[in-house]
C-alpha cells in the first residue's frame, strides 16, 4: 500500500486517483488545513498531520510499502510573511515523517520539490544540474528537505526520488477533483474566475520584464502528467533501488500575455487585462529541461496548454454551478 500524504490536495488528489486506476491501494494522510476531504474518493483515508505523533498509528494500521509526501504549504508570498511556519510544515514535519518511515522499515519515498529551488537562474531551460539557489522561504525549506533526504539516502536502507514540478496546472478530465486554492494566487484560475464573471478584470504583475511580450514566462504542466510521473517514479523506485532528482515540466515556456490569450480562445469570453506592478519575488522566465525524466523513466507529458486550460474550464464552470 501506498501512503500519500497531502492526499485531500490538489496534486496529491489527481495522484491518488492515477494510483488506484493503475491498481494501486492507498491510504491517504491529510489534516485537511489546505485539503478537502471530498477529494479523497480512492483509497482510505485517515485525518493526521504529518508532523504529529499520530502518525504512528497509520504505519501500524495500514501495510505500508511507500509514501509519496505532497502535504506541504506552497504559496511563495505566504512563505515570505511566515517563514518560521514554512519551514516547520514543509520540513520539520517531513524529518517527522522520514523519522517514522526508518522506524517501520519503509524505505520508498517521493518528494514534491519545486522549480522554486533553483531561484531565478541565468541559464535556461533548467536542468537538474543547475546550481540551487532559492530566492524564498518556501523554496529554501523545499531545498533543505532534499539536503536531508540526501543524507538519509546516504544512510542507506531508504531510497527517494524527488520530483521538481514547475507549473502545474488543469484538472481531472472527469471533473471529480480539480484546483481550489483559498485564497488563490495561481494565473489559470484567476483568469478563468475573470472570464466566468467572478472578476472584473485579470492583472498581469509586470509587463517591463526582459522577455518578447514583457511579461512573465513559465512551463505550465498538466496535474495528470504530473500524477503519471509519480507512478513511473515509484516504479523506477521498486525496480532499480537508487535516489535521484528531476525536472518536470513541458520544456516550452507561455508569457502570462499568451496565458490569458489560451483562457480567452478556450472560453470564448473576453474580459479586461489590466497591467499592474511586478509582483515580488517573481523570475522573468522558467522552463524545464525534463530530458532527464524522458530517458530514464521514459515519462513523456501528453497533454499541451489549450488541454491545461480547457479541463480547467470545464472544472471552473462546474464548481460555479454552469
Ligand atoms: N500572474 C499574473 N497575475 C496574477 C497571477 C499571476 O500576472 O493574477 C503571473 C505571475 O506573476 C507569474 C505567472 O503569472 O509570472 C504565474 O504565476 P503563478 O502564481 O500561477 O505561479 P508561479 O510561477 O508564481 O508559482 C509556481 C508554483 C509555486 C512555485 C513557483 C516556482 O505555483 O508553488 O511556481 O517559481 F514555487
Amino acid at each position: 500500500m501506498i501512503l500519500i500524504t497531502g492526499g485531500a490536495g490538489y496534486i496529491g488528489a489527481h495522484t491518488n486517483k492515477i494510483l488506484n486506476q493503475a491498481g494501486y491501494d492507498t491510504v491517504v494522510v491529510d489534516n485537511l488545513s489546505k485539503g478537502y476531504e471530498n477529494f479523497v474518493k480512492w483509497g482510505s483515508f485517515e485525518n493526521c498531520d504529518v508532523g504529529s505523533h499520530d502518525l504512528r498509528e497509520v504505519f501500524e494500521k495500514y501495510d505500508i510499502d511507500g509514501v509519496i509526501h505532497f502535504a506541504a504549504f506552497s504559496s511563495v508570498a505566504e512563505s515570505v510573511e511566515m517563514p518560521q511556519m514554512y519551514f516547520k510544515n514543509n520540513y520539520k514535519n517531513t524529518l517527522n515523517l522520514l523519522q517514522t518511515m526508518r522506524e517501520f522499515g519503509v524505505d520508498k519515498f517521493i518528494f514534491s520539490s519545486t522549480a522554486a529551488v533553483y531561484g531565478s537562474p541565468e541559464n535556461i531551460p533548467i536542468t537538474e544540474e543547475t546550481d540551487l539557489k532559492p530566492i524564498n522561504p518556501y523554496g529554501h525549506s523545499k531545498f533543505i528537505t532534499e539536503k536531508a533526504l540526501e543524507r538519509e539516502a546516504e544512510k542507506g536502507d531508504f531510497n527517494y526520488v524527488s520530483l521538481r514540478y514547475f507549473n502545474a496546472a488543469g484538472c481531472d478530465f472527469d471533473c471529480e477533483i480539480g484546483e481550489f486554492h483559498d485564497p488563490e494566487t495561481h494565473l489559470i484560475p484567476l483568469v478563468l474566475d475573470a472570464a466566468i464573471g467572478k472578476r472584473d478584470s485579470i492583472s498581469i504583475f509586470g509587463d517591463d520584464y526582459d522577455t518578447p511580450d514583457g511579461t512573465c514566462i513559465r512551463d505550465y504542466i498538466h496535474v495528470n502528467d504530473l500524477a503519471e510521473a509519480h507512478v513511473m517514479a515509484y516504479e523506477y523506485l521498486c525496480d532499480k533501488k537508487q535516489s535521484d532528482v528531476f525536472n518536470l515540466g513541458n520544456g516550452k515556456g507561455y508569457s502570462v500575455r499568451e496565458v490569458i490569450e489560451m483562457c480567452k480562445k478556450v472560453t470564448k469570453k473576453d474580459f479586461e487585462v489590466k497591467i499592474d506592478e511586478r509582483r515580488e519575488g517573481d523570475p522573468a522566465v522558467l522552463i524545464a529541461d525534463s530530458t532527464k525524466i524522458k530517458k530514464d523513466l521514459g515519462w513523456n507529458p501528453k497533454y499541451g496548454l489549450e488541454e491545461i486550460v480547457s479541463s480547467a474550464w470545464k472544472w471552473h464552470e462546474k464548481v460555479n454551478g454552469f
